[in-house]
């Protein structure tokens, strides 16, 4: 039922679809018909970030990425609904990230509350593994963010040893996003698990970094417990 009202949605790019094959590099020019600085949430879920960011930067635009169609169908209505034009959705693992976008061609991303892959054996399937940091390093604007935000902590820990290790700047960190600084950053969004996970009071874990243009070595993050 809900795959079939995705034929009838345009913000949504799925297998079978026109243009699904063809958009790497074509986001702006194809989609959304200017120049805007692109914004990738990946395993959006719903994809709170894509839409609530959007209604707030309409001078950006913004792209929702999920392998399960299904979870994207609630976002990509309410980004129609509201009239939000700087929103797409794309169905599609982020291993193929690079088969979507050129170099370049992002200039930040949004990783809320990935699966946590917590076995050792998971660790290459972790949105923070290395493998994937190379992936969007590649993709990205020199200089753009990355945001992270999980409630499990082996997974931020896990996380931060990785970063550690990486050509990054700008890295900053707090293990208790809701008594932070950081929290203006969030503009006021909040996914579905994050809402869940504070109705228990889990505290959230939230950390932030720019890919250095020519790096050679780590940085000292900036944090708080
Ligand atoms: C725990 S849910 C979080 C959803 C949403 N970000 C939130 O905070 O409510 C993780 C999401 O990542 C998606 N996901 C996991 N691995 C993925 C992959 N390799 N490619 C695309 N999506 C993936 C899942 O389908 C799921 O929707």
């Amino acid at each position: 039922m809900r795959y079939s009202q995705f034929a009838t949605r345009e913000n949504v790019l799925e297998p079978g679809k026109p243009m699904y094959d063809e958009i790497r590099g074509h986001w702006n020019e194809a989609i959304f018909k200017n120049a805007n600085p692109i914004t990738v949430e990946l395993g959006c879920g719903g994809g709170e970030y894509t839409t609530g960011l959007a209604a707030q930067f309409p001078d950006r635009n913004f792209v929702g990425m999920d392998v399960k169609g299904d979870r994207m169908w609630r976002g990509a209505g309410l980004a129609e609904d509201e009239g939000l034009r700087n929103v797409a959705f794309l169905r599609a693992t982020i291993d193929f990230l690079d088969k979507f976008f050129a170099p370049g061609e992002i200039a930040e991303v949004w990783i809320p509350f990935p699966d946590p892959r917590p076995k050792e054996a998971q660790d290459k399937r972790r949105l923070t593994h290395p493998r994937y940091l190379s992936m969007y390093r590649a993709l990205m604007q020199p200089g753009g963010l990355v945001h992270f935000k999980t409630d499990d902590r082996p997974l931020f820990d896990y996380s931060l040893e990785v970063l550690r290790r990486q050509p990054v700047t700008d890295l900053a960190f707090t293990h208790d996003l809701y008594a932070s600084d950081l929290l203006g950053l969030q503009h006021g969004i909040r996914t579905k698990y994050e809402r869940q996970f504070i109705k228990q009071g889990i505290k959230i874990n939230y950390l932030h970094f720019r890919f250095e243009e020519t790096g050679d070595g780590g940085t000292e993050p900036q944090g708080s417990q």
